[in-house]
């Protein structure tokens, strides 16, 4: 099949957080089993500028008509491996920035909208043209869209096909990854996307006064996927759908969950050159090397076998549970404990956690950066993982936890309560602790995690485990595959 992939992230170009790493992983294990797999990809700076893309070819100058305007637009194609192409869509007024969408400082960039508007319609035009150069072109059997900044791609996909008469996808697929970023822009924005005007309303595009894009991809794509089963009965509901609750359950017939995996050749403990030592299931050692390399990367003062480390990498926002962390605040200070902490996200997240920090340094680490590097070691080098989320559509860092024998302690959310068992409630299946989202159920999970720790014999069993455990990507392609072709 020719599988066409469309996203707004892909690691190792982009990444603000987990859609990078679950489309870059996708889209590599479809190409293994023998796809012609293409990723459309915004050429953003730091994009251009990664030495594969360095080498990229110019494929297309592109006018895309954007309102009452056409713009010039370029898209250039690299190979990063057999089978997978990437396509970057580059208007450097766009995106030749920093930052993918906005900085700490200021929010979200104010062109957002006319953004990613030019980039849907820039791939929708690349696939057209494609189209008409016969075999040698990409015509697609399957448009997979994932996230806000692609998902007007099938309705685009649509009305091309209907203005051309030309078919341009055999099916499209939308990817939910987070519902709680919809692509909200003012309403007079309707005006780039040049659709009909009966688009324009509540049964298009239209939200509470606004647009949102993400509606777009929910109501006019073939099928709707999200990234967990448990997510995809969540977003049902009006307490995890975000306002769209009610849209979705207008797809409830085409909506899949689909648990994302991990990319083995990435986050494999025996084969990763981001740590200081290997290890696998059967030989711990090189663990307690990135334990002892963690404590000192991060100033921290040395700790016994007995003595708990606990680590956190994410996004510092609401979503994460920081709020959840720091009302526990009082557990890392007085237990014998560590605590690294690396994040970037809202300025009061950071500045609160920062200062939880300073109240004792010597246990108590926090990074506030974005380092690939680093957040391997955290995965490698803590005893237990924590992710408190409120929500969680998936979550990567809990199955990248019990590869790396790093229990996970999250809340019973999303793909959090798909992927982690509980090891005092489900025995001999526990691969972590589970518990409510809130503060006090967190504290009971934290108090359990040092009983857990203190008997070494059931902590091992519940670290091999979630080694043992298969995330792979395999099963989650096959599962895209059997949707491809319609099954
Ligand atoms: P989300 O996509 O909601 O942020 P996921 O768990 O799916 O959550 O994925 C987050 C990804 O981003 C993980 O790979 C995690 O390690 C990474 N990540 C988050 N914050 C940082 C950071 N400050 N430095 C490095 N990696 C980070
Ligand atoms: C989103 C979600 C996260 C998920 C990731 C990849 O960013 O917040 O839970 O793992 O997408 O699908």
């Amino acid at each position: 099949m020719k599988i066409v992939h469309v996203t707004s992230e892909l690691f190792p170009y982009i990444k603000t957080g987990g859609l990078a790493d679950a489309v870059a992983a996708l889209g590599a294990a479809l190409a293994d089993k023998g796809h012609e797999v293409a990723v459309f990809l915004p050429g953003y700076r730091a994009v251009r500028e990664h030495p594969d893309a360095v080498k990229a070819e110019r494929r297309h100058e592109l006018r895309v008509e954007l309102g009452e305007e056409f713009l010039s637009g370029e898209v250039r194609c690299f190979s990063p491996r057999q089978g997978l192409t990437v396509y970057l869509v580059c208007r450097d007024e766009f995106f030749d920035r920093r930052f993918p969408y906005g900085t700490a400082d200021r929010g979200d960039y104010e062109d957002n909208a006319q953004r990613f508007i030019f980039f849907a319609k820039a791939v929708v035009e690349t696939l057209r043209l494609e189209a008409g150069e016969g075999a040698s072109g990409c015509r697609a059997d399957v448009v997979h869209a994932h996230d806000w900044q692609a998902a007007l791609v099938p309705l685009l996909l649509r009305v091309a096909e209907r203005r051309h008469g030309q078919r341009l996808a055999e099916r499209t697929v939308f990817t939910i990854h987070n519902i709680a970023f919809q692509g909200i822009a003012p309403a007079s924005r309707f005006a780039l996307t040049n659709l009909p005007a009966e688009l324009r309303g509540i049964e298009g595009l239209e939200y509470h006064g606004q647009i949102s894009t993400i509606k777009a991809g929910i109501l006019f794509s073939d099928t709707v996927t999200t990234v967990s089963p448990r997510y995809a009965r969540e977003i049902q509901t009006p307490e995890f759908g975000c306002g769209l609750d009610g849209v979705v359950r207008t797809r409830a017939s085409v909506l899949r969950g689909l648990l994302n995996g991990i990319d083995p050749a990435v986050w494999n403990p025996a084969t990763d050159p981001l740590l200081p030592a290997q290890y696998s299931a059967d030989g711990l050692a090189g663990k307690a090397k990135c334990r002892a390399a963690l404590l000192a990367a991060h100033g921290l003062a040395p700790a016994e076998d007995g003595v708990p480390v606990y680590g956190m990498v994410c996004r510092l926002t609401e979503q994460k549970g920081v709020e959840l962390l720091l009302a526990n605040a009082e557990f890392f200070l007085r237990e014998d404990c560590r605590l690294v902490i690396l994040g970037t996200g809202a300025r009061h997240f950071e500045e609160a956690v920062a200062a939880l920090a300073a109240r004792a340094p010597t246990k108590i680490a926090v990074s506030l950066k974005l380092d690939e590097a680093a957040s391997h070691l955290i995965e490698a080098g803590a005893d237990f993982f924590l992710m408190p989320s409120l929500f969680e559509p998936c979550g990567l860092n809990q199955m990248y936890s019990q590869a790396y024998g790093t229990v996970p302690i999250v809340s019973e959310v999303g793909g959090l309560a798909d992927t982690v068992a509980d090891a005092d409630r489900d025995g001999e299946h526990g691969t972590g602790l589970t518990h409510s989202p809130t503060a006090a159920a967190m504290a009971d999970a934290l108090h359990r995690s040092l009983a857990l720790f203190a008997d070494k014999s059931r902590y091992a069993a519940v670290q091999q485990h979630g080694m043992r455990r298969d995330f792979s990507w395999a099963q989650a392609a096959s599962a895209y595959e059997a949707l491809y072709n319609g099954i």
